[in-house]
């Protein structure tokens, strides 16, 4: 790594020259990633005698299990034992909040086509899927609830409705001079990590256990199996060097298959390995909740919303799991970038036969959001205006119309300027009138232009989820080693913190090794999620590196000043430490600090400030702060086909003072793709007996690099957090998931051309070309209906 200091922004830092933050660096595995020679949970060398498990799984929605023959299973060469939810010594329950609804195994009923009901083990992975498949069950069929209209319909919930309310919606839009409801649907999404779910369990000393898991909330892993195997939580280790990727599919549910390979270790005191294939994966565990709205809003001549009320239900699945969490970010996040006013929110976690959705990048904030982004471009094509202007026009002021409808003042709003910037750097205005002139110069072919904002708040809404440890051990030799209780997957988690510590000691990344998360090590750790990981973990290792910078300053004045030297002028950059006039190598003050018996490791602790929530009321200040985003995308489409290419977008994203523009600008784009993805081409389908049908990349398509808008401008907004978050960045992981609604919204304008902007087209998400022909065709009818009635008038 490059270990010369770059230069900085002079009105950010002032350390002599010195930063370690606020530039681009690598990631501190690409070079492994590169080459192959990451260690994955799959990649770590077996310990002899390693065997290998596998699921087998229901094939009913819903059913009593009135009987399970497993002797064929057992007779499977290479089978070594079967286990089912009577071999659990402690509970069987993997659900993270509500405890009892999430069984391991089935037990004497199944939920969902996909619900594990035995662990098969075996010599070989092959053997264990093969005996899988040969179990004979018995089912005695009960009714199915498969979406999330039919669980509304029978009033059937995993939790109990949430509602967020202000002024007087219902009067409002009986008043306003418009109004319009309706009623959309939001598709779901697989988190599609490249790494699926893993877990290797190694059975130790005295009831130990020693798991490997690619999880995002190792504490959570640790308590599900402590209570799995009937042990306390210290018998239990969880480690996760790394994950392929997490989305927030491995928050809570990479507990059933650290549970199962544990269950199964336990059992025959042997490692054992369960690692699902993809089709087994994508059966099982939940993905990200897909929503069913119904709305009203009356609004005035100029598209400002005067009252809207809005009613959601999420697709739960047969379990609670996050779904609660879930939904009420989904109803903090309604509002969007926009004042309401008056406003009613209401959130059903709809419980049906599939699997239980959970957290996946934006957790519910996405699906709120859309929601009203829906709303605004209806209302705008209904007054006839620009969509941009109408949601100009009902932005969160500056320092009025700044509450939220669950109460947190806005006090960071830098949506406006950002949004001027976008504006202008996408030549907005200019392309609107080329796109007019193509669409009316072209029959088949339409174009379509969007921008949409991001308001997107940052903490867990839980308050006590927003703290964080770290350990920071100084070896004699001068090198570091961080530990935190953050999880990798790719977001550059250990890199941002690597680069915290390195500024805090003044010393080169080179010197900085991140070591694997462990529950042994940093305790009673929150998920990786929230996107929070970098303001928590960075915050608890900068106090670690700050007590040890002061611990070496004050051994270091002494020692080197001859006492003439106050420990707060003494210096650490470039490897070296400045005392008066000596310049002494960093590793050297190490290791006579170290004969003079000064202590070279400490722990570092950080809680959020300012936070407070009444899950009961729906109202506080869950959030720390706000990032603010924007984009704006092109698209085309076959009218003929529904094919759809995006042509062009562009992305500002906020992330403050970033601690790393790489990895953020990274990160906005994956999240632009993968949304991209979520609202066009992902879909996921059911058919009439529950049975996911989409679950292979076959079937399930994400994007891929041919996907990528040929143009692609993605920046990051010059800004710099108002809290003191760590060097006054922001979060970066979630919010820029949204970015790509105006890809949707773009979609949507392409398909309204065809009526000449005078219907709203009625389009769900995802758009996939079906849907796109379908809103097409919907949107040809009803505008021959306009004209026909123009007509005789
Ligand atoms: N980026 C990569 N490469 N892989 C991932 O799995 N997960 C996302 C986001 N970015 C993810 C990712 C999700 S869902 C979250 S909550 C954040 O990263 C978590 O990490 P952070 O808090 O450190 O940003
Ligand atoms: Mo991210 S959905 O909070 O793991």
């Amino acid at each position: 790594m490059n270990q010369q200091a770059e230069p900085f922004l002079k009105e950010v830092q002032d350390l002599d020259v010195f930063t370690q933050v606020h530039v681009s660096r690598p990631h501190e595995s690409a070079h492994l990633h590169v080459s192959g020679r990451a260690t994955y949970t799959d990649d770590i060398p077996e310990v002899a005698g390693t065997l290998h498990a596998a699921l087998g799984l229901s094939a009913k929605a819903h059913a009593k299990l009135v009987s399970i023959s497993l002797d064929k299973v057992r007779a499977t060469p290479g089978v070594v034992a079967v286990f089912t939810a009577d071999d659990i010594p402690g509970a069987n329950d993997v659900g993270p909040i509500v405890h009892g609804d999430d069984p391991i195994l089935a037990d004497g009923v199944v939920q969902y086509v996909g619900q594990p009901i035995f662990i098969v083990v075996a010599s070989s992975h092959e053997a264990a899927r093969l005996g899988a498949r040969r179990a004979e069950v018995v089912y005695e069929e009960l009714p199915a609830v498969l979406t999330a209209q039919q669980a509304r319909a029978a009033n059937q919930y995993v939790l109990p409705p949430m509602k967020i309310a202000r002024g007087e919606p219902g009067a409002k839009i009986a008043r306003a001079v418009h109004r319009e409801a309706g009623e959309m649907v939001l598709g779901g999404q697989e988190q599609f990590y490249l790494e699926g779910q893993i877990s290797y369990a190694v059975p130790k000393d005295d009831d130990g256990m020693h798991v490997y898991c690619s999880t995002q909330h190792p504490t959570e892993m640790q308590h599900l199996v402590a209570h799995t195997l009937g042990v306390a939580s210290h018998n239990v280790l969880i480690e996760c060097r790394r994950m392929g990727g997490g989305f927030g599919g491995k928050e809570s549910q990479s507990g059933l298959f650290a549970c199962c390979a544990a269950l199964a270790a336990w059992k025959l005191l042997r490692p054992v390995k369960l690692r699902p294939d993809r089709d087994d994966d994508m059966m099982v565990t939940g993905k990200r909740h897909d929503f069913h709205y119904t709305y009203e809003v009356g609004y005035d001549d100029a598209g400002t919303i005067e009252g809207v009320a809005v009613d959601m239900t999420s697709r739960c699945g047969f379990s609670a799991d996050l779904s609660g969490p879930v939904m009420t970010r989904a109803l903090c996040h309604f509002d969007n970038a926009y004042w309401l006013s008056d406003v009613s929110i209401d959130g059903f976690c709809g419980k049906t036969n599939t699997q239980s959705n959970t957290a996946f990048r934006g957790f519910g904030g996405p699906q709120g959001a859309f929601a009203i982004e829906y709303i605004i471009d209806n209302v705008a094509r209904s007054v006839g205006m620009d969509s941009l202007d109408v949601r100009r026009r009902n932005l969160y002021g500056k320092t009025e119309r700044n509450q939220t409808p669950y109460g947190q003042v806005v006090e960071d709003n830098v949506i406006h300027e950002l949004i001027d910037e976008l504006e202008a750097t996408s030549d907005y205005r200019a392309r609107r009138k080329q796109i007019d002139e193509f669409n009316a110069n072209n029959e088949i072919l339409k174009k379509g232009l969007a921008l949409t904002p991001v308001k997107f708040g940052i903490a867990f809404n839980v308050t006590h989820f927003n703290q964080a440890g770290a350990l920071v051990h100084i070896y004699t030799d001068g090198s570091v080693l961080v530990n935190h209780g953050g999880t990798e997957m790719g977001q550059g988690l250990n890199t941002k913190v690597a680069q915290v510590v390195a500024h805090e000691l003044g010393v080169g990344l080179n010197r900085i090794r991140v070591s694997a998360t462990d529950t042994s090590k940093v305790a009673n750790t929150s998920a990786t999620a929230a996107s929070t990981g970098s303001d928590l973990n960075g915050k608890a290792a900068q106090d670690a590196a700050r007590q040890l910078r002061e611990r070496l300053a004050a051994f270091a004045a002494e020692k080197f000043g001859d006492g003439r030297v106050n420990a707060r002028d003494v210096r650490f950059a470039h490897d070296r430490v400045s005392v008066g006039e000596a310049l002494v190598p960093f590793g050297e003050v190490v290791a006579k600090a170290y004969l003079a018996r000064v202590q070279l490791w400490s722990d570092g602790f950080y809680a959020t400030p300012k936070l407070y929530w009444d899950q009961s009321k729906l109202q506080g200040r869950p959030f720390y702060y706000y990032s603010y985003g924007a984009a704006v995308s092109e698209v085309v489409i076959d009218t003929l086909t529904g094919e759809m290419r995006v042509l062009r977008a562009d992305a500002l994203h906020d992330v403050g003072a970033s601690l790393n523009p790489a990895l953020d600008v990274g990160q906005v784009e994956g999240a632009f793709i993968q949304g991209m993805g979520w609202l066009t081409t992902e879909e996921l389908w059911w058919n009439e007996g529950g049975k996911l049908m989409t679950h292979a990349p076959s079937t399930y398509k994400i994007p891929t690099v041919n996907d990528v808008p040929p143009v692609f401008n993605v920046k990051l907004f010059k800004n710099r957090n108002v809290e003191d978050s760590i060097h006054r960045s922001k979060a970066t992981g979630e919010p820029p998931l949204l970015l790509p609604f105006s890809v949707f919204f773009a979609v949507r304008d392409a398909v309204s051309a065809v009526g000449g902007h005078k219907v709203n087209p009625p389009l769900n998400a995802p758009a996939t070309s079906e849907e796109i022909l379908k809103a097409v065709g919907a949107v040809r009818s009803a505008s021959a209906d306009v004209a026909v009635a123009a007509a005789r008038v």
